[in-house]
């Protein structure tokens, strides 16, 4: 049986107001995309800051204050911090403070961490015998690349690493690692 009356409308109108809220909600999305995106582009994650640059973090992931790493290194001291992506990075002491740039410590063979050996002023990789001189760059096979680099900062007195864009100062050849 057909209905009739005012009571006839009803359906339409949750039809209509349905078709409201899904039209709104449909035009609504791409615009938060939109907006994400733009919030993303502009707004820098925590913990970064010019040139991307990301903190460093102690075994526990904890910020490291640069005055206590200078005092607490000798110079040519080299020792792994989280990095950039959370990856093992060699911060390079000197007498006045650290290097400009850190080593990250991943073997281009095949990807075992590579210690530093003091005594022989070399990174000796324990897996296939490549190493790589006092600044990271190959000085024997298999290991076919040097050690991939990255710039040394302080975020708010704390160390922090920013990736390394322009040639690699080693080899004078653009960045493998990028
Ligand atoms: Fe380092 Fe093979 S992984 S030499």
């Amino acid at each position: 049986r057909a209905l009739t009356g005012p009571a006839s409308f009803v359906p339409d109108l949750q039809r209509r107001q349905l078709m409201n809220v899904v039209l709104v909600s449909t035009a609504a999305i791409p615009l938060f995309v939109a907006l994400g995106a733009y919030l993303w582009y502009f707004v820098p994650p925590v913990a970064t800051g010019v040139g991307g640059a990301q903190l460093c973090g102690d075994l526990d992931g904890t910020p490291i204050k640069y005055a206590s790493w200078v005092k607490s290194h000798k110079s040519n001291d080299r020792e792994l911090v989280q990095g950039l992506k959370g990856e093992p990075y060699y911060i390079i002491s000197t007498e006045e403070g650290i290097k400009d740039f850190a080593l990250l410590s991943v073997c281009t063979h095949l990807g075992c961490v590579v210690p530093w050996d003091k005594a022989k002023n070399k990174f000796c990789c324990p897996c296939h015998g490549s190493q790589y001189d006092e600044n990271g760059k190959v000085v024997r096979g298999p290991a076919p690349l040097s050690l991939a680099l990255a710039h040394t900062t302080t975020l708010n007195g704390n160390l922090a690493l920013f990736p390394w864009t322009e040639k690699d100062f080693r080899t004078e050849t653009d960045p493998w690692w990028n």
